[in-house]
């Protein structure tokens, strides 16, 4: 059985999830829009998910806006704030290292004339908040920071930020949670954001549904016209089942999160100092203000598409950098920003555990990752050392 060290990726869903959900795609399969009592059924679901997010979150029902994922959550954050707002300005401040979910679409939203403004990182990946403060003006609309990051884990001082922000009034903060979700207690109010996006797959859920926060009284303008569902902030009619999967998933996770992240924490520094023995390994990410299921790394002299391939062939699913960037080949925009040049981010891996990871699942990739590592490296210096292999004798050269 291969050993799935991706869930940063995404993650399997839970049995009691899609327990949940079948009673929606089997019985109550109804409109949630529909007057008669088949539409009633699968409203009370569709409502009670509402109810179930919104109270995880610190919210409220009518503040949660059901979307397709995190990605049409970042862009219905970052682009019904836009519309809503231009008439006081059009200002974006963001960070250099978001998700492409938000970073491109504040490139499509600089197409209609709105600047964005996007914030140096340090080393680690971290945000300083009085750099951002400074970047606030009075045309400044909107700040968007992501809570944790999706391929080195870092998490940024949202409360701080949040403190800044809002000394300017009109100025909405939104939070791209979608990878500190299933780690980090969210409390919308404690944290003090207007808007934030999470994505159910992330924490065990089914793919394709995320739900927004919105905090009442934020003026967005709805990206996709039609019908009056979602308060008019989402056309479409809703997915039940997959809302009441997020919600149970949700819920579940976050009773078992205190567990989880003591336990995955323990694991991953297992795995790092595994990893870290190999000579020319060093983690990449903040030390300490990280998720405590993400282990990134750079191999110098390696790059991280062979390594993966490596793993994969001996049973080990990892990521060069982040899901999103695999097939590309532009170096990571995340370790670019944090300071590393791109020769040197090609060697990044990123190895990350879940709450169904095992002990023994650790200890077998606490052999076989460092033991890649070391042979991959061995290789690239035997062919830096020796390019045109007249060292070898031919059986080797051919691979014999
Ligand atoms: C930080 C972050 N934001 C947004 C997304 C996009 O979410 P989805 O895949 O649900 O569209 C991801 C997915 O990897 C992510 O890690």
């Amino acid at each position: 059985m291969a050993i799935y060290l991706d869930h940063a990726a995404t993650t399997p869903v839970r049995r009691e999830v899609v327990d949940a959900m079948l009673p929606y795609l089997l019985e109550h399969w109804g409109n949630p829009s529909s007057g008669h009592s088949f539409g009633r059924a699968a409203r009370a679901g569709l409502d009670e998910a509402h109810e179930r997010l919104a109270t995880a979150l610190g919210g409220e029902a009518r503040e949660i806006v059901l979307t397709s994922g995190g990605t049409e959550a970042n862009n219905l954050a970052l682009k019904g704030a836009a519309w809503a707002g231009k008439a006081r300005g059009h200002r974006i401040v963001t960070s250099a290292i978001e998700h492409h979910a938000v970073g491109h679409t504040l490139r499509y939203l600089e197409k209609f004339g709105f600047e964005t403004v996007e914030l140096p990182v340090d080393r680690y990946g971290r945000v300083d908040p009085d750099e951002l403060e400074a970047a606030l003006d009075d045309r400044t609309i909107i700040v968007s920071v992501m809570l944790a990051n999706n391929e080195v884990g870092t998490i940024q001082p949202i409360a701080e930020i949040a403190a800044r922000v809002h000394r300017h009034r009109g100025i909405v903060l939104h939070v791209d949670a979608v990878q500190a979700a299933p780690y980090l207690p969210i409390d919308v109010a404690a944290l003090d954001v207007d808007l934030l996006s999470i994505a159910a797959h992330k924490f065990e859920g089914p793919k394709g549904v995320g739900a927004l926060f919105i905090r009442h009284g934020t003026h967005l303008l709805g990206q996709q016209q039609g019908g009056a569902q979602e308060r008019h902030r989402r056309a479409g009619t809703e997915d039940v089942a997959s809302a009441v999967g997020m919600a149970v998933a949700y819920d579940l996770t976050r009773a078992a999160q205190p567990e989880t992240g003591a336990r995955l924490t323990g694991l991953r520094d297992r795995l790092r100092d595994a990893v870290l023995a190999v000579p020319g390994v060093e983690l990449t990410g903040h030390p300490r203000d990280r998720l405590p299921g993400i282990l990134s790394i750079i191999a110098r002299d390696t790059d991280g598409v062979s390594v993966s391939q490596a793993l994969d062939l001996e049973g080990f699913a990892v990521a060069t950098g982040s899901a999103c960037t695999t097939g590309s080949p532009e170096p990571s925009h995340v370790l670019a920003a944090m300071g590393y040049p791109d020769e040197e981010a090609r060697g990044a891996l990123r190895i990350s555990l879940g709450r169904t990871t095992t002990p023994a699942e650790i200890e077998a990739a606490a052999v076989a990752i460092p033991r890649s590592l070391a042979m991959l490296r061995m290789g690239s210096a035997a062919i830096a050392a020796d390019p045109l292999g007249q060292g070898l004798t031919p059986g080797v050269a051919a691979g014999a």
